[in-house]
């Protein structure tokens, strides 16, 4: 039996995930949705699938095994909402909701994001979060080292990041280090693309800084994290621009780089592990290392929490501040 697929939202992003599919052997894509029929039709031509311009009217025919929403952050909340509460598997792209645009995420948000994993619950169709950067090479060696204990206790992380990434390194920072517990924040230049700089402490009770910055331009590295732990040190750069470890017992560095030296390049693989992941979750019912609709929750109350931070200028804990 194929798996059958079904995308919502027939935008530049939907190509990479129709992609991924086209790589997966028993998947099939049966449905393109989009409120503009002409891009629904137009991507339905071109890639193959019923085009409709109505979620549910798509769901009551196909009853797809997954439904890939590729709508924009503004436009998430409805679609998620319509598959999850009639029990579909959904995968919806990143950050899981944000009214005024991924780079202003603000407190508001939170409770739309809360209704979109509550419907999940209640609906019974399982939501996962489009956070593709963990399926990068470096990302995966990365948390392998941390979860075998190779970098020992983590004393601090630092991480900088272009506010393209924002939200990847946000559920970078808590799949490999924990939950994010507390911060103070404070922010600055222009309006809609703000340079914001936190300082972090996390559920383990070790510390961390988190800068994102739209100023400097895209084609220099992306991101930058840094873990310090007992054992050495990690610094992670750009999501296919490498890993290097420098143990505090030696000299010596170690460097994990692919032979080419464009950082872009392994973006794309990241989405084909992702949507390769899901089909063998419905197939298996595995599901590391795809992002939950919780993960996605806890993200943007992360974003949202460094609004409410950067305004207040004090501390925020988090858990109090979205009980
Ligand atoms: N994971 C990543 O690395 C990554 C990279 C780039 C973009 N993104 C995310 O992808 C999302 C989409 O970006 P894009 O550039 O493809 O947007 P886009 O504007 O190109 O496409 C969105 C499409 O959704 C359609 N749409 C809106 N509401 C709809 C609804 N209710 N039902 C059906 N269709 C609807 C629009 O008509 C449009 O065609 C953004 O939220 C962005 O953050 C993620």
């Amino acid at each position: 039996m194929p798996i059958r697929v079904a995308i919502v939202g027939c935008g530049s992003i939907a190509r990479r995930h129709i992609h991924g599919y086209s790589l997966v052997e028993d998947a099939e894509i049966v449905a393109m949705c989009d409120v503009v029929e002409e891009k629904a039709q137009a991507y339905a031509e071109e890639y193959g699938g019923r085009a409709y311009n109505s979620v549910v009217a798509m769901l009551e025919d196909e009853a797809p095994d997954i439904v890939d929403v590729c709508t924009r952050e503004q436009d998430r909340d409805v679609p998620v909402i319509q598959s999850v509460e009639r029990g579909f598997t959904t995968l919806a792209e990143k950050p899981i909701y944000a009214a005024g645009g991924q780079f202003s995420v603000a407190a508001e948000d939170v409770p739309v994001a809360r209704r979109m994993v509550e419907a999940a619950r209640d609906g019974g169709g399982e939501l996962f979060i489009a956070f593709n950067y963990r399926f990068g090479d470096y990302a995966q060696e990365l948390k392998r080292m941390i979860d075998a204990g190779e970098l020992g206790e983590i004393y601090y992380v630092n991480a900088s990041t272009r506010l393209a990434c924002w939200s990847h390194v946000i559920d970078l920072l808590r799949w490999f280090c924990g939950d994010i517990e507390a911060f103070a924040a404070a922010m600055s230049g222009p309006e809609d693309r703000r340079t914001r700089a936190g300082s972090l402490r996390f559920a383990d009770g070790f510390v961390g800084t988190l800068l994102g910055e739209g100023i400097r331009p895209a084609f220099h590295d992306m991101l930058r994290i840094e873990i310090c732990g007992a054992a050495g040190t990690a610094v992670l750069r750009d999501i296919a621009g490498g890993l290097e470890w420098f143990p505090h017992d030696a000299r010596q560095h170690r460097v994990l780089e692919q032979a080419h030296d464009n950082p872009r390049e392994g973006f794309g693989t990241t989405f084909e592990r992702e949507v390769a992941a899901l089909c063998d979750h419905v197939r298996a019912g595995t599901t590391v290392p795809l992002a939950t609709a919780e993960d996605g929750l806890r993200e943007l109350e992360v974003d949202a929490g460094f609004a409410v931070a950067a305004e207040r200028g004090e501390w925020v804990d988090l858990r109090a501040e979205w009980a």
